[in-house]
């Protein structure tokens, strides 16, 4: 789907550590974000800030995800968080299947979150990646959206993201973050994959692909210029106002220079 703007997911993971930190690193990015035309971040604090996030949230071009969410409203659950609480903290998002969580949780229950959170009319922003580039990887992919997508009713593939996050990619020490040829690749997977689940090139065309995986301000150019994405989820830099800023800067001057290109083709 054209005209659809990109957007920075930004995973804050376990990394600010207080409602005061929180508030603040949301509100000195916010002024800028409101201002830009083909950009939208979604800001995925821990959970127990979500909502004071969410109260500062008074623009489209910034909105509140949370980074799990328990697939059941209430019960005798100790320390989890429901998909209800998640929903009436201001989340509109919820990232689920990272894998710094899919040893903590089973197959099944990504899919059952997955089924809740577009049950409760939020978006899952639903993680796949393999653990290497070895000679299973695109089956790996393949297994991964099918546990997800044949337990979950294939209704409102608008409101569904996956994003493509390559373990061997993800905070990588050596700063080792695919390359756009990789996640092209993977996305070709991906998509045949999803066409064969929803039936439909129609239903797959409105979900929304993202890459996640050590990007930054220095890498961002390569995914803008040769791949067809529709955004990033970010973690390392997630909180960093300044590489942040400078990978809005990128991303609307590529999409302003896109459209430049089609007005005089
Ligand atoms: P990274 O994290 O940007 O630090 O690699 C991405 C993620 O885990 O979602």
């Amino acid at each position: 789907m054209k005209n659809r703007k990109k957007m920075i997911v930004a995973n804050w993971k376990m990394n600010v550590t207080s409602e005061k930190d929180a508030v603040g690193l949301f509100n000195s990015i916010k002024s800028v974000v409101a201002k830009l035309d083909y950009t939208q971040m979604i800001c995925c604090p821990p959970h127990m800030y979500v909502n004071q996030v969410a109260k500062q949230v008074n623009h489209p071009n910034y909105r509140v995800g949370g980074q799990d969410a328990y697939p059941e409203e209430s019960g005798s659950r100790t320390g989890e968080t429901s998909v209800l609480m998640m929903k009436n903290s201001g989340a509109e998002y919820v990232i689920l299947g990272h894998s710094e969580r899919r040893h903590l949780e089973t197959k099944s229950d990504v899919a059952r979150k997955v089924t809740a959170v577009l049950e409760h009319g939020l978006k899952p922003i639903i993680c796949i990646g393999e653990e290497a580039r070895d000679k299973n990887w695109k089956k790996t992919l393949q297994q991964q959206l099918k546990d997800v997508f044949n337990r979950v009713p294939k209704k409102e593939p608008e409101n569904i993201i996956i994003a493509y996050e390559p373990i061997w990619a993800i905070s990588s020490d050596k700063k080792n973050p695919a390359t756009s040829t990789e996640y092209m690749e993977a996305l070709e997977v991906i998509k045949k994959e999803l066409q064969k689940i929803f039936k439909t090139a129609k239903a797959v065309e409105k979900i929304r692909f993202l890459y996640g995986g050590s990007l930054d301000d220095k890498n961002i150019e390569d995914f803008l210029r040769h791949a067809e994405v529709n955004g990033f989820l970010v973690g390392r830099v997630s909180h960093d106002p300044r590489i942040l800023m400078t990978m809005f800067r990128l991303i609307e001057d590529h999409v302003q220079k896109e459209i430049f290109a089609q007005i005089n083709e």
